[in-house]
C-alpha cells in the first residue's frame, strides 16, 4: 500500500485546513483537469439533446422526442456530482460557455437542427467522445489512488457506452 501523502495537516492561506485526503496536490490538479473536460463534455452533449428534444421532426418524432428526454435528464444529473468531485479535490468548478467551449471535445450542435437521422448520428458521436475522454482520465485517477473517481468515471462509462450502442441500433437496418 503506497505511504500516505501529505500525513501533516496544514493551512492554506484562507485560513482553512489545507485539504489533507491522501491524494497529492499535483495528482489533484490533474485528476481535475481531466473531470474539467469531462464536465465540459457532458454538458455539451446534454444542451445538444436537450436542443434535438426540441426541434426534431418527421416519422420518429414521438420516439426520439421522448427519448432524448430521458438522455437529456440522465445528463443533466450528471454534472452536479462530476462538478462537486471537482470541489472535493480542492479546484473550482468551470460553468460557463467560455470555460466549455475551450474544454469540451464535443462540437456545439449545428446551427440549423439537423435531420432526425442526422441528429442520432452526432449524439453517437457525442456520446461515444465523452467516453473517449472518460476513458483517458481513469488511468489518472487510477494511478492517484482515487476510487471515488474511478467509481464515478466507470458509471458514466457505462451510460456513454450504453447510450451510443442503442443511438445507433436506431440507425441499424
Ligand atoms: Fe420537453
Amino acid at each position: 500500500m503506497a505511504k500516505p501523502r501529505n500525513a501533516k495537516s496544514a493551512r492554506s492561506a484562507s485560513g482553512a485546513p489545507a485539504i489533507n485526503i491522501g491524494i497529492g496536490e499535483k495528482d489533484r490538479a490533474a485528476i481535475v483537469a481531466g473531470l474539467s473536460r469531462l464536465l465540459a463534455d457532458t454538458y455539451t452533449l446534454y444542451l445538444t439533446t436537450h436542443n434535438f428534444h426540441w426541434n426534431v421532426t418527421g416519422p420518429m418524432f414521438s420516439t426520439l422526442h421522448n427519448m432524448f428526454m430521458v438522455q437529456y435528464t440522465e445528463l443533466w444529473n450528471a454534472v452536479d456530482p462530476i462538478a462537486e468531485r471537482i470541489r472535493a479535490l480542492g479546484h473550482p468548478a468551470p460553468g460557463s460557455y467560455a470555460a466549455y467551449g475551450k474544454l469540451s471535445s464535443v462540437p456545439d450542435a449545428p446551427a440549423r437542427p439537423p435531420k432526425a437521422t442526422d441528429m442520432i448520428r452526432i449524439l453517437v458521436e457525442g456520446h461515444e467522445a465523452v467516453a473517449r475522454t472518460a476513458r483517458s482520465v481513469f488511468p489518472v485517477a487510477d494511478d492517484a489512488d482515487d476510487e471515488p473517481t474511478c467509481d464515478l468515471l466507470t458509471q458514466r462509462l457505462d451510460i456513454h457506452d450504453k447510450t451510443a450502442w442503442m443511438l445507433r441500433s436506431l440507425l441499424e437496418e
